[in-house]
């Protein structure tokens, strides 16, 4: 049985979308909803391993027995994960982490002036390739939510992420990506090798997910 697979384990999962402030009560964010975050967080602790879940808002109650840490923006997100990644054996960053945040965060409310209003924008740290470029020997897991051209960004993004397996999803096809209880992915090993899989509950892919990290901590 796989029971205790990840017995001793130690894995760090981010979920969830980042908020990027704008003023005290504006942010900016996406329509994650952090269920295969949480998913993962659920399934590696009845695999038996000890579980940190960083995690950006979502409408989710804390799985039973993870060490949950709330997290709002992208840059909170990349202290709470840098902070631990010496300690761990495992990383998925399931989080939809935003691309860009506002350049000036306004400590008192916008008010409505102008016809148009313009707000500028700056690119946010890219948690995941800051792991891959300091990585040990850590597992390092990435998502993909892509609407063209899949393969090609997927194995682009193993490569310049040095990652060690990267979850593909097709954001377009009914039954995939944001916000349902299922998913349909292809998993990505290192040399960019794809492993498609069939549509399945997030829970069932967390543990496909699982299962494949542990053949890849065994071959180490
Ligand atoms: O390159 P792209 O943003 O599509 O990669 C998605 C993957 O990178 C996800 O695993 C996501 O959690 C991670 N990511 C990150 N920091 C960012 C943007 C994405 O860790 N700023």
């Amino acid at each position: 049985s796989h029971s205790q697979a990840l017995a001793g384990k130690e894995i760090l999962i981010t979920a969830g979308g980042t908020r990027e402030p704008i003023d005290p009560v504006r942010y900016l964010t996406n329509r994650s909803s952090g269920k295969m975050g949480y998913a993962l967080a659920e399934e590696a602790v009845a695999l038996g391993a000890s579980v940190t879940l960083i995690s950006a808002p979502t409408a989710l109650p804390a799985p039973r027995q993870v060490n949950a840490i709330y997290v709002e923006s992208a840059k909170e997100m990349r202290s709470a994960v840098l902070e631990r990644y010496n300690k761990v054996d495992v990383v998925i960053k399931a989080a939809a982490v935003a691309d860009y945040r506002p350049l000036k965060e306004y400590d008192r409310k916008i008010k409505k002036k102008d016809d148009r209003f313009i707000l500028e924008l700056v690119k946010n740290p890219d948690i995941l390739a800051e792991l891959g470029q300091n990585k040990k020997d850590q597992i390092l897991v990435g998502f993909a939510a892509e609407t063209d051209e899949l393969e090609k960004y997927a194995q682009e993004k193993v490569r310049s992420k040095n990652l060690d397996l990267l979850v593909a999803n097709d954001v377009t096809i009914p039954g995939a990506g944001f916000a349902v209880d299922t998913n349909i992915v292809t998993l990505f090993d290192k040399d960019g090798q794809a492993e498609p899989l069939a549509i399945m509950s997030k829970k069932e892919v967390a543990r496909r997910i699982l299962l494949k990290i542990k053949e890849l901590l065994s071959q180490r």
